[in-house]
């Protein structure tokens, strides 16, 4: 009978305990490739794209879709609104212009500050447990606004920051010493911008500092910084805007919080002592920021950082409103 043929039926197999869902404000070039990111590594149930620019918003999920259907994985996107936006379980917010050739993060201040406070604003009340991950720049300073505007606990906000510098040092050096960047422990701390710090006294390779590992002598640190912190306007130059790897940095943050993975990462993040948001590296947990790790860092490079926080104070002060 058809009970006994059905219990030859594998069960299905259901990848996420329970429905988790990701939205991603703004549907452009950022936002659309960290959809697609979040599709090929599958983490959430649905991924909602929410943007005003409806026609624009559906032909995205459209063509998002299509990478869907043959199978290799159980996500659904679908368009969605503000308010359903704020009761997921991580709300992506890529909305806002992008550095032109020639500008800094810091010059779109004025724009992407607006488009925040309306974004938010539109998504309340939130979940009282949705993460904000912002990922518009300059994001040290949304990341403070999104913070301050949301209502939402300190842990619950949090900025792509400098992950994505750390993973092009780390990129730099594995080119350099011959061993692959994900065996190097390399931060880039601070703001994800001009004033970033790299913290060379704490780079290791398989628990051998730097300064101790074979071939490592001959790096140009000073030359290595600014190609890192370049890195971005280099690419902005000759193709318009960055991609690829802030897709990819922001699919891992979502899995280490809907996973609760519990992963280390430089994200911006409330630094209490600072007043300010700036990139730590923190413990990542479904809850958000779990801890934030101190780094024991050169009094030179502790310097550094506190110049770095207090330019972000300066423009989140100039930026109150
Ligand atoms: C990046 O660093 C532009 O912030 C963007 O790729």
């Amino acid at each position: 009978d058809w009970l006994a043929t059905a219990s030859f039926i594998p069960p299905v197999l259901h990848v996420f305990d329970t429905a988790s869902r990701i939205a991603i404000i703004g549907a452009g070039s950022v936002g659309s490739t960290i959809a697609y990111t979040l599709l090929t590594n599958p983490v959430a149930s649905e991924i909602l794209l929410v943007d005003p620019q409806e026609q624009f918003r559906d032909a995205q999920v459209q063509d998002l879709s299509d990478a869907t259907y043959h199978g290799n994985t159980s996500t659904l996107v679908r368009a969605g609104t503000h308010k359903e936006a704020g009761q997921c379980d991580i709300v992506v917010i890529t909305a806002g212009a992008k550095q032109k050739q020639g500008e800094s993060r810091t010059d779109l201040i004025g724009r992407n500050q607006s488009i925040l406070r309306s974004v938010v604003d539109d998504m309340k009340p939130f979940n009282e447990t949705t993460v904000l991950l912002l990922i518009a720049n300059p994001v040290d300073i949304l990341t403070h606004f999104a913070f301050k505007y949301s209502g939402l606990p300190k842990e619950q906000v949090i900025g792509s920051g400098t992950f994505l510098d750390s993973a092009r040092l780390r990129g730099a050096l594995a080119a350099k010493v011959g061993v692959s960047a994900s065996s190097i422990d390399a931060y880039v701390l601070g703001e994800h911008g001009n004033s970033q710090v790299a913290a060379w006294s704490c780079v290791a390779i398989a628990g051998v500092p730097l300064d101790q590992f074979p071939g490592a002598e001959q790096i140009d640190r000073d030359a290595v910084s600014e190609d890192t912190k370049q890195k971005a306007s280099t690419i902005i130059d000759s193709k318009g805007a960055t991609v690829f790897g802030i897709g990819s940095v922001t699919a891992s943050i979502c899995k280490s919080i809907l996973f609760d993975q519990r992963n280390i990462r430089p994200v911006s993040h409330y630094q209490e002592d600072m007043q300010v948001c700036l990139s730590k590296p923190a413990v990542l947990g479904r809850k958000g920021v779990a801890s934030t790790v101190q780094l024991p860092i050169s009094s030179s490079e502790n310097e550094a950082l506190l110049q770095s926080a207090s330019e972000m104070r300066k423009i989140v002060g100039e930026s109150e409103r």
